[in-house]
């Protein structure tokens, strides 16, 4: 049986009188990939920063690989370099995540962080430079770039790591199409157990390429779960998420039969 990596059990957030998360439960996989979908403000990345170790919840538990996450557990150094260096989050506004001089900076942090070789540095901040299409960025400063060249940068700089969990917010939101198909082909590529990976998105139309299964958020709470085909097809509950297009809306009844954005 395929061991649990996050077990979130009854957890509640709360920013000031905004409840974001409310008595949210969800067991997530070694290796699955996840999709969190749901309407703006509905939780997603309240529950990522969740998973992340960056917030913890006023009432419920989370644990990550049989180990409670919490704020306590997190300052034992050994437990928080370990934990680290397994878990990535790529963060819904780059700009959150970008601090460095340099975009080359930026993406060698990490790996400096982690004390690797430097020779070893050079080259994997140069592959991946070369990955994400951003090597001609490589000496500009981050907060001097485009929308979507962030977002590459930002996603390059947990890439290099290679965490065996991601977390990714909203990964393609910004991208020019191309770039949008290369990180959908890359969480693609990463099914079969290589990665676990939980992905807030809104993009309905690569939802059967970057998840296994998918949970439908709604005021901070999970109002429906299933495989990708399960949820395209379920109108009333994309509907009910928010998640239609006015036009669909008006024909939810043919969307069902014809998704116009189930096969890429
Ligand atoms: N730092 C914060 N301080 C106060 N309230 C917050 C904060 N961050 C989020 N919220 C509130 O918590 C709720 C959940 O927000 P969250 O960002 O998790 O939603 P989301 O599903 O990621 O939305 P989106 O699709 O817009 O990214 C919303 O009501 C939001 O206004
Ligand atoms: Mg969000």
């Amino acid at each position: 049986m395929t061991p649990v990596l996050y077990s979130v059990c009854d957890v509640t957030v709360r920013y000031r009188d905004v409840t974001a998360l409310d008595s949210l439960s969800l067991d997530v996989l070694e290796g699955e990939r996840l999709a969190l979908l749901g309407a703006n403000g509905s939780g997603k990345s309240t529950l990522l920063r969740v998973l992340d170790g960056l917030i913890f919840p006023a009432s419920g538990a989370v644990r990550f690989d049989g180990e409670e996450l919490t704020e306590e557990r997190l300052t034992d150094r050994e437990f928080a370099f370990r934990f680290r260096r397994r878990v990535g989050l790529v963060f819904q506004n780059p700009d959150v995540q970008l601090f460095n001089p340099t975009v080359f900076d930026e993406i060698a942090f990490g790996p400096l962080q982690l004390r690797w070789p430097k020779e070893q540095i050079r080259q994997r901040v140069e592959e991946t430079l070369d990955s994400m299409g951003i090597a001609h960025l490589r000496d500009r400063s981050p907060h001097q770039l485009s929308g979507g060249e962030r977002k590459r940068v930002a996603l390059a700089s947990v890439a290099i790591l290679d965490p065996a969990v991601l977390l990714l917010d909203e990964p393609a939101g910004a991208l020019d199409p191309e770039s949008q198909s290369q990180i959908i082909d890359q969480i693609h590529s990463w099914r079969g157990g290589r990665k676990t990976i939980i992905t807030a998105t809104h993009d309905l139309g690569s939802l059967e390429e970057i998840a296994d299964r998918c949970v439908i958020f709604e005021k901070g709470r999970i109002i429906g779960q299933g495989t990708p085909m399960d949820i395209l097809h379920d109108v009333p509950l994309l509907g009910r998420a928010r998640l239609l297009s006015v036009q669909a809306h008006a024909h939810a009844g043919e969307v069902s039969t014809s998704h116009p954005h189930l096969h890429r």
